[in-house]
């Protein structure tokens, strides 16, 4: 057996290894917390102080993750944070948890993943095990961070191992925390794979080893895809039935009742985070350097991408068929993250709907129980406290976003009219609610 995987196997048998997680973000912050549950010492690598700050008052800025956790862990005393990689140098395993968002529309960035992978390639003194969670395009292990590692001076199988293991964690989704989720994991050789296992395993309670780093990054993409792509197929669906005056949402509550063959997916204002709308993009953009264009993933963007533009288009019928105007009109945007109970405003549909109403003249004011003031992409209001007098006030409440501590009672009682992007009226008071 070689040296390095013998040494990284007593480690781990005997909790005597050392984790670097880097990038404290949705991804990075959970899975650090949980090894430094299993009393394995981690130490997460940051740069925004303002979440190393956070974590130095004790207070969580995840959803997923309450501040009572976080005390509980950093009181159990195998978690710290820090803003310098020199912190990394005795790690046995470095995760790499940072951004990969897009270069304009369409371009992949994975600009973090190399200054992150530069920084660890620097410092590491161990003999270590080095994985990428990043979602990210197929060849990127390979092609872009083995080369960093052997510009620093470093031979695989013999200095470090390398992996990729795809983060497949839905933030607010409490049946499936990190230990349900199964880890996907393709390192570059053998060896690399068996040692990402073992170490996934004192987490996680089933592994799934693949061939490669490249078949590890496909696999969360096609994931990403598949819900594009059947988003992307029921928002037309939507459009379609609204014109021909069925009931979207009864038609998918019936089709579910198939016992196989039928997954159901739902309409809405369009998708958002850092996930489903830019992950497809990185295969395309692969995919066309080998002259292969995907037109799925070109077709689902371009549907999701209008949904924001449709909403607003109905809204505006819907006033002019009550004898009223979008311009000028009072419109009260009821949610403003992207998902349901969680804080992240990334590409979140909502602001896309805000704009594109601003535009149209419209005067927009928001709710959001989670987000109290919105300063985001050019953005400067303040959530609005829904009484039953500031409810009347608004020509339109529309739910873009349908987070659970909003009286949705009360808000139909007092509106004057609602667009109901996610059916939280399931088809009732249809005299005041019109529905996706
Ligand atoms: N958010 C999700 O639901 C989700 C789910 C699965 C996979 N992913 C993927 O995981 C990756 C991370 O996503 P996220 O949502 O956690 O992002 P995030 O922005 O919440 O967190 C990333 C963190 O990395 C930090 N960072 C950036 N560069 C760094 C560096 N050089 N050194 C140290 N820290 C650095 C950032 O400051 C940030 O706090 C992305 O590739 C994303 O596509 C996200």
């Amino acid at each position: 057996m070689d040296k390095i995987l013998a040494d990284l196997n007593k480690k781990i048998k005997n909790r005597q290894l050392e984790i670097a997680v880097v990038g404290l973000g949705y991804v990075g912050f959970p899975l650090a917390l949980e090894f430094a549950k299993k009393k394995v010492k981690v130490t997460g690598i940051e740069i925004d102080s303002g979440r190393l700050q956070s974590i130095t008052r004790r207070k969580s800025y995840i959803s997923d993750i309450s501040s009572g956790q976080l005390k509980e862990v950093l009181d159990g005393g195998y978690f710290k944070a820090s803003s310098s990689f020199a912190d990394i140098a005795q790690a046995d395993a470095v995760l790499i948890c940072v951004p990969t968002p897009l270069k304009g529309k369409y371009l992949p960035d994975i600009s973090f993943i190399k200054n992150a992978v530069n920084q660890v390639a620097l410092h590491l003194k161990n003999k270590a095990l080095v994985i990428l969670e990043s979602t990210t395009y197929p060849g990127t292990t390979e092609e872009e961070i083995l080369p960093i590692f052997q510009k620093h001076g470093f031979k695989h199988g013999q200095d470090f191992y390398l992996c990729f293991s795809p983060e497949r964690i839905d933030p607010g989704n409490k049946r499936f925390p990190v230990q349900k989720i199964p880890k996907v994991i393709g390192g570059l050789n053998f060896n690399a794979t068996q040692l990402a296992m073992a170490v996934y395993q004192i987490i996680i309670n089933q592994v799934v080893p693949v061939s490669s780093c490249r078949a590890a990054e496909t696999v969360k993409l096609l994931e990403n895809t598949f819900r594009l792509i059947n988003i992307a197929m029921i928002d037309e669906l939507s459009m379609m039935a609204h014109k021909m005056k069925i009931d979207i949402w009864e038609v998918v509550a019936a089709a579910s009742t198939k016992p196989f063959g039928f997954m159901p997916f739902y309409p809405g204002p369009g998708v958002g985070g850092h996930c489903i709308p830019k992950d497809p993009l990185y295969l395309y953009w692969k995919a066309k350097s080998f002259g292969f264009r995907s037109r799925f993933i070109k077709l689902a963007s371009d549907v999701i991408n209008y949904m924001p533009e449709y909403i607003v288009k109905r809204i505006k019928e819907t006033l002019e068929r009550k004898g009223a105007k979008l311009e000028g009109a009072k419109i009260l945007v009821m949610g403003v993250t992207y998902k349901k109970d969680i804080k992240d405003l990334r590409k979140s549909p909502s602001i896309d709907v805000i704009n594109s109403l601003k535009k149209q003249g419209a005067k927009v004011f928001y709710s959001d129980p989670l987000i109290p003031f919105l300063k985001f992409k050019g953005l400067d209001l303040e959530s609005i406290k829904l009484t039953a007098k500031k409810i009347e006030e608004f020509d339109c409440c529309l739910i873009a976003t349908d987070h659970s501590k909003v009286d949705y009672a009360s808000l139909v009682k007092n509106a004057k009219f609602i667009f109901d992007s996610r059916n939280v009226y399931k088809g009732k008071h249809t005299e005041k609610v019109e529905r996706l």
